[in-house]
């Protein structure tokens, strides 16, 4: 017996509304597909399962020279698809700043916010080695609010390793924060976090001294015992003479063929930046034009009353239907 208690049409729509309903899901136990409302599954990964990479693992691929791949992935999703591609590590990197935040550099990039992308990271990555960027600040104070800082990295975020910027002058602070059982990759050469010592985002290393400095840096990072050492944006050859010199293994960007491992920013091989690509730079897909598309597709077909379509709506059973049409009938009766 349906009551008719309340003052709107709508709540008194619902009251009726929920006991049917809660009527046909006993009915329909284990859930008709089209309740299923989740729109991004969390099951596992369905693709091949991999070997978990190591800080370890990276020096075999050194020794066996099988390349290296790294990816920057900033949310679930990106480094979901990208873990499950096969890519050996996944960088958060603080290019997050301008990728994901539209910061102007990535001096304004707080711990807080870095954390906040690792933890969404660490949620989808299963194989891929992974790897948190200490934004600017958070490692150049003092080494005590480094190691705390990179504690956090690990303990809140779930990362396996830290990154920091810049060659001999860290190595002192490196030791000590792999004393405190924490990895760390080092980066050397074009490090964005000295944009303004630099003068701008230049090679470096293209003058003898320029090369020696950075043979000293690579270096005195591999004595300190890094995971990794990221060579951004220096001459091929000079990066090929450091990655025969160190053990560690080296991952280039704007740094030649001859390096142990590549990575690039994920949002430069998907088209999803809006500046002129660096030179190094390779598209590996147009997602930008992809989402421009699908999303004028959709505001089209919303404007012309095009979606959703009958198939794309839920419907009543039809009992409810029924009861629903009888109560529309009385009331239209009792009206007149
Ligand atoms: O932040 C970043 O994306 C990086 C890579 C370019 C190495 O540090």
């Amino acid at each position: 017996m349906l009551l008719e208690t309340s003052s709107t049409n709508n709540l008194f729509a619902l009251q009726y509304l929920s006991a049917s309903t809660r009527a046909g899901s006993i009915r329909h136990a284990g859930g008709a597909l089209e309740e299923n409302l989740s729109l991004t599954p969390t099951g596992g990964p369905p693709g091949l399962s991999r070997h978990k990479i190591t800080t370890s693992s990276l020096r075999e691929h050194k020794l066996h020279h099988e390349p290296i791949t790294c990816l920057t992935a900033y949310d679930y999703s990106a480094a979901r698809l990208v873990d499950e591609a096969g890519i050996d590590m996944i960088l958060v990197g603080d290019s997050l700043a301008q990728a994901m935040l539209g910061y102007e550099n990535t001096l304004t990039v707080t711990v807080d916010e870095m954390l906040h992308h690792v933890k969404a990271v660490r949620r989808s990555v299963k194989s891929a080695l992974l790897v948190a960027d200490m934004p600017y600040g958070s490692y150049q104070i003092d080494a005590k609010a480094a190691l705390s800082n990179a504690t956090r990295f690990v303990k809140e975020g779930g990362a396996e390793v830290v990154k920091i910027e810049g060659g001999e002058k860290r190595a002192d602070l490196i030791r000590r924060i792999i004393d405190a059982e924490i990895p760390v990759a080092g980066h050397i050469g074009l490090t964005p976090q000295s944009v303004n010592v630099m003068g701008g985002y230049k090679v470096q290393g293209k003058n003898l001294s320029g090369i020696e400095q950075l043979m000293r840096d690579a270096v005195a990072l591999d004595r300190a015992g890094v995971a990794c050492l990221y060579l951004e944006g220096i001459p091929r050859e000079v990066a090929a003479m450091i990655t025969a010199e160190v053990s560690t293994p080296t991952i280039g960007i704007g740094a030649g063929p001859e390096c142990d491992g590549q990575v690039l920013v994920f949002h430069d091989i998907m088209n999803m930046t809006f500046g002129m690509p660096a030179k190094f730079v390779r598209r590996y897909g147009d997602a930008g034009s992809l989402i421009t598309q699908a999303v004028a597709a959709f505001r089209a077909d919303v404007k012309s009353r095009q979606y959703p379509s009958d198939e794309e709506s839920y419907h009543l059973p039809k009992e409810t239907r029924a009861g629903l049409e009888t109560v529309l009938a009385r009331k239209r009766a009792m009206r007149s």
